[in-house]
This record gives structure tokens, C-alpha cells and sequence, in this order.
């Protein structure tokens, strides 16, 4: 099982920006949590990075062929891009949205997703931790999907 993570604009300024609101671990320690988390659940996961809107949009569409599930971090995407939550539409991979901040205690433009209803669901104000939740949370979700009811 291979799980898309994909990370929108200033992320990867992870660890030097506004560190009293996003933390001060880097991509790299995302990257490192989530591989030893991975393989201990035995998927595979990779990593993404963009800050252009339609990078983003090409990496969710190579997911239909390539990935079983997405865990996105649209960045400030989230608050207005109707075009990345059209893309998560468009493909049947299941989604989870990840905010590292709490977006609902914030701005009130922050506490506005157009992104989450094409999710399956959503972690927000965890911390990098909320990459991992959010692995467990798809490698369950798929492992259901491919497991048959048994009728009793
Ligand atoms: C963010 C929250 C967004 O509002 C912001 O624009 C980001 C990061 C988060 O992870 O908390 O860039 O998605």
C-alpha cells in the first residue's frame, strides 16, 4: 500500500517559520516520523511539496494510478482553492486533510476549509503528530475497504 503526503505552500519552511504556532521540526522530521511509522505498518509513503497550486493538482491526480490515499496539508490553500478540492473529488482515493496549527482558533478565515468536504476526514491543531494520526487513520480505513464483510 503506497500513501500520497502532500504538503502545500511555505511548508517547507517547516521548523524556521513562525515557529511558535507551527513548531520548530522540519519537513525532514515529518518525513522521518511518518517513514517510521510506515514501515511499522507496513506501507509505503511519499513525500510532496509544492508551492505552486497546479503541481499540487498534478500530484493528487498521479495518486489515482499510483496511491491507495492522500494525506494533504493544503497550506493557505485550504481557505480558497476550489480547484485542489475538485481534484480530490475527481480521484477515488480516500483523503485525509492535516493542519498543523489549530485553524479553528485562529483567524476566522483559517476556520474556513473549501478542501475538507472532499476529505474523508480531518486532523487539525496536532502538531506534526497529526501526520501519523492521520496514516493510521487511511492504513485502517483502506484495510476495511479490502477486507470482505463476512454475512452473518
Ligand atoms: C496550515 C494552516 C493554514 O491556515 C496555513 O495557511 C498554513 C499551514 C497548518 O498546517 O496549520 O500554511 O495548513
Amino acid at each position: 500500500m503506497r500513501i500520497f503526503v502532500i504538503n502545500g505552500p511555505n511548508l517547507n519552511l517547516l521548523g524556521s517559520r513562525q515557529p511558535e504556532i507551527y513548531g520548530t521540526a522540519d519537513l525532514s522530521a515529518v518525513q522521518e516520523k511518518l517513514e517510521d511509522l510506515a514501515s511499522e505498518l507496513d506501507i509505503e509513503v511519499q513525500l510532496f511539496q509544492s508551492n505552486s497550486e497546479g503541481e499540487i493538482i498534478d500530484a493528487i491526480h498521479r495518486a489515482a494510478d499510483e496511491a491507495e490515499g492522500i494525506i494533504i496539508n493544503p497550506a493557505a490553500y485550504t481557505h480558497y482553492s476550489i480547484a485542489i478540492r475538485d481534484a480530490l473529488q475527481a480521484v477515488k482515493v480516500p483523503a485525509v486533510e492535516v493542519h498543523i496549527s489549530s485553524i479553528h482558533s485562529r483567524e476566522q478565515f483559517r476556520s474556513i476549509s473549501v478542501t475538507a468536504p472532499a476529505c474523508a476526514g480531518g486532523i487539525w491543531g496536532m502538531g506534526i503528530d497529526g501526520y501519523c494520526l492521520a496514516l493510521r487513520a487511511l492504513a485502517g480505513m483502506t484495510a476495511r475497504e479490502r477486507t470482505p464483510e463476512t454475512s452473518q
